[in-house]
């Protein structure tokens, strides 16, 4: 039995739903679809050299990795590989493989510093350690059992703050890439990320294909959006993909408020659990997630690895 790496054939949507089976098994706290598997290669800017891998043992793809540049840094030579080998189909070689192809693609490709998230447990750590990569920072999956939590009740939005969706956006999303822009550059991370491109970000976040309009809810003060919780759903699943407050209105409770109206949505159009992730070091997110009912249920370490 041997073990290959090649690239994901994204016009195969067999190969596609393989790939998105093998992460999902091991990666279930995030939502990927087929989708939005091609979604996201088909919508990385050219210069994020971007690329999907599979390893495919006896024609069965056991092993996916999603590598290529962080194109929307302002520092150059940084780069990024994801490697999720499905949980039943472990020490066979697959992990291993999927790291050197990606690193020595990426090394080509001009990068210098390479980060890898790994779950948290002693196997996956051990692994990256062997490697060469170093831990950095760690983030927490959450999960909240919509069915059977008891929300926060809804509270009026307090004087000039009136709540909205992103559909209301439809006609002109230009604020709501504004409001994006501001909030994700403050984020907590290693790699800072800024973007600036209105067309791009249209492809790749607008039209995202779990982008849940009409469950985002945005916060208006004054008539500008002020904060925004950002609803991933697949169907059956709902995500946060994002929840920002623009920083001259931090602290007023209006993350908590679009948050917590979201949620109330999604369960009223018969979602019954959420997800969502954060930075240990988010204090505040973690704090609204804590009061929203939400509970850890997995932990992954940010990984770093120098090249020459
Ligand atoms: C995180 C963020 C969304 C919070 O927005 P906000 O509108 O200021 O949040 P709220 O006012 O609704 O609630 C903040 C809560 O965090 C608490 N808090 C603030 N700083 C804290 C800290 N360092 N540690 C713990 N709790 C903290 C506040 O006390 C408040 O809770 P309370 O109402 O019980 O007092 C905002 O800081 C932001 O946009 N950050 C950048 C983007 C980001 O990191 N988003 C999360 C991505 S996962």
């Amino acid at each position: 039995m041997t073990v290959l790496v090649r690239d994901l054939r994204s016009d195969d949507p067999a190969d596609v739903a393989a790939f998105t089976h093998a992460r999902h098994r091991a990666l279930p706290f995030i939502l990927w679809t087929p989708e939005a598997v091609v979604h996201r290669l088909a919508h990385t800017p050219p210069r994020a050299r971007s690329r999907c891998l599979v390893a495919e043992e006896d024609g069965e793809v056991i092993g996916t990795a999603q590598v290529g540049l962080v194109h929307d840094s302002p520092e150059p030579g940084q780069a990024f590989l994801n490697v999720y080998v499905h949980p039943e189909r472990l020490r066979r070689g697959a992990g291993g493989l999927l790291v050197r192809t990606a690193e020595e693609y990426l090394a080509c490709e001009g990068a210098t510093k390479l980060y890898a998230w790994a779950l948290d447990g002693p196997a996956n750590l051990a692994f990256a350690e062997r490697h060469g990569y170093r831990r950095r920072r760690a983030a927490h999956f959450l999960r909240l059992d919509l069915s059977h939590a008891t929300l926060p009740p809804l509270w009026s939005p307090p004087p000039g703050v009136e709540l909205r969706t992103a559909a209301d956006f439809t006609d002109d999303p230009r604020p709501m890439f504004e409001l994006d822009a501001e909030t994700v550059a403050d984020e907590p991370s290693d790699v800072d990320i800024e973007f600036t491109n209105y067309e791009a970000w249209l492809a790749a976040t607008w039209r995202h294909p779990l982008l849940n309009r009409e469950l985002t809810t945005v916060a208006l003060v004054d008539g500008r959006p002020a904060a925004f919780s950002v609803a991933y759903t697949d169907g059956t699943r709902y995500s946060t993909a994002m929840t920002g407050t623009v920083r001259d209105q931090r602290g007023r409770g209006l993350a908590k408020l679009a948050k917590t109206d979201s949620l109330h949505r999604a369960r009223a159009a018969g979602y019954t659990e959420a997800l969502t992730g954060n930075d240990t070091d988010n204090g505040p997110m973690l704090a609204i997630n804590k009061w929203l009912g939400y509970e850890i249920c997995a932990t992954e370490v940010r990984h770093v690895r120098e090249l020459g």
